[in-house]
């Protein structure tokens, strides 16, 4: 679907648009990546830029100040250096309900839409005149031939309309409105053929571990089997680090990243907040292996800045017991000149959202 067809961005399930720029407003920054087709199914890492957020301007993918958010995406596209200014939004998943529906096949668009609003209004607790609601045909009802199976998408309007207003007044154009899990499965695709059989029927736990939230994907053959947010990440270890060595909160986050910290650190506070990862790790793979048919997983794949901890993969192959590597969604890519490869190496894992989004110029 397009954005002009609905008169809105939320487009969860639109089709194709020209070079869009993927960006990620996360808590603590904001991602860019811009990608070209080279061949058929191949890509380029053209650009990409992380533009730093100040605290709690972004707290729980809610936008708590709308000019900040939006000067830091400007200077972000700046540096991206950039001619293209269409880009490719997300919403985190808690902000959007999406619900499978079966409908008689063979409406036309316009029964459909009224259909899909009709059933919609069962499933979501808003008036249908304060949400964004987008639809896709996914195929025929598996039970009946005479009906199709459709999801549906939906998000509070100011949540969509924020994100909007944040990239107008960037001087950017927003058009596609898509779902973070959505972009991180998107994103998951082109790391998959990395791993052992191209990760073919294989469960993959995908861990991303942002600064305040960590989420537990497993998916398999491209489909999420389970899906699970935890409070916790990076930011956990940076309150540790200005307890331990009476830092203020910029302090922390400096030393924490170039590993400026008294010889203890290691000891008293890295591994055991380490091990406290694992640990909500492993306790996530429990949770899947209880409440779902299967009892083990094949890999897991860290990403987010908490998978730049030195270590954290090995400790949590040997704690899951399960094999264990950094996602690295441009590892299948060709990259421009301008990029420094042990940069890149450094920044990857967090780019994961932002890179599934610039897919989705070439969908
Ligand atoms: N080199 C590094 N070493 C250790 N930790 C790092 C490093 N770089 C970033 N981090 C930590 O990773 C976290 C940021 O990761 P990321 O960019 O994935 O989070 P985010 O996407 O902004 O947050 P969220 O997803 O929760 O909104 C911060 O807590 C930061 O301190
Ligand atoms: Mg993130």
């Amino acid at each position: 679907m397009f954005a002009e067809k609905l008169g809105s961005t939320f487009d969860v399930f639109q089709t194709k648009s020209p070079s869009l720029i993927g960006v990620d407003i996360a808590s603590t920054s904001i991602k860019l990546v811009e990608l070209s087709e080279s061949g058929k199914g191949t890509y380029r890492l053209e650009r990409y830029a992380i533009e730093p957020l100040a605290k709690d301007v972004v707290q729980d993918g809610n936008i708590a100040n709308l000019d900040q958010v939006s000067d830091a995406l400007k200077r972000g596209w700046k540096r991206l250096g950039s001619r293209h200014r269409h880009v490719a939004l997300a919403l985190p998943a808690a902000m959007v309900i999406t619900k499978k529906i079966i409908v008689p096949s063979g409406q036309k668009e316009e029964e459909l839409e009224l259909t899909v609003e009709a059933e919609a209004n069962q499933y979501i607790p808003f008036a249908l005149d304060e949400v964004n609601l987008d639809f896709q045909t996914l195929g025929p009802a598996p039970n009946n031939p005479d009906e199709v199976e459709v999801l549906i998408a939906a998000s509070r309007k100011e949540k969509v309309e924020d994100r909007v207003a944040i990239a107008e007044a960037a001087g950017l154009r927003p058009r596609v409105m898509d779902v973070e899990s959505y972009a991180t499965q998107e994103a998951f695709r082109m790391i998959a053929p990395s791993l052992p059989a191209n990760g073919r029927d294989q469960n993959i736990a995908l861990v991303d571990i942002g600064a305040h939230v960590t989420h537990f994907y497993v998916i398999r053959n491209h489909q999420f089997l389970f899906s699970r947010d935890q409070a916790f990440g990076g930011n956990q270890l940076t309150m540790d680090i200005q307890r331990a060595f009476n830092l203020s909160p910029e302090e922390a986050e400096s030393a924490k990243r170039n590993q400026g910290l008294p010889e203890n650190y290691d000891n008293d506070v890295l591994q055991p907040f380490m091990e406290t990862l694992a640990l909500e790790i492993t306790r996530a793979l429990q949770f899947f292996f209880t409440s779902t048919q299967y009892n083990q997983v094949d890999h897991v794949v860290l990403a987010g800045g908490g998978a730049l901890l030195p270590g954290l993969d090995e400790l949590v192959a040997k704690r899951a017991g399960v094999a264990t590597v950094i996602a690295n969604p441009f590892v299948n890519m060709q990259t421009s000149d301008r990029i420094r490869p042990r940069q890149l190496a450094q920044d990857a894992p967090m780019l994961l959202i932002a890179c599934g989004l610039a897919l989705r110029s070439f969908d």
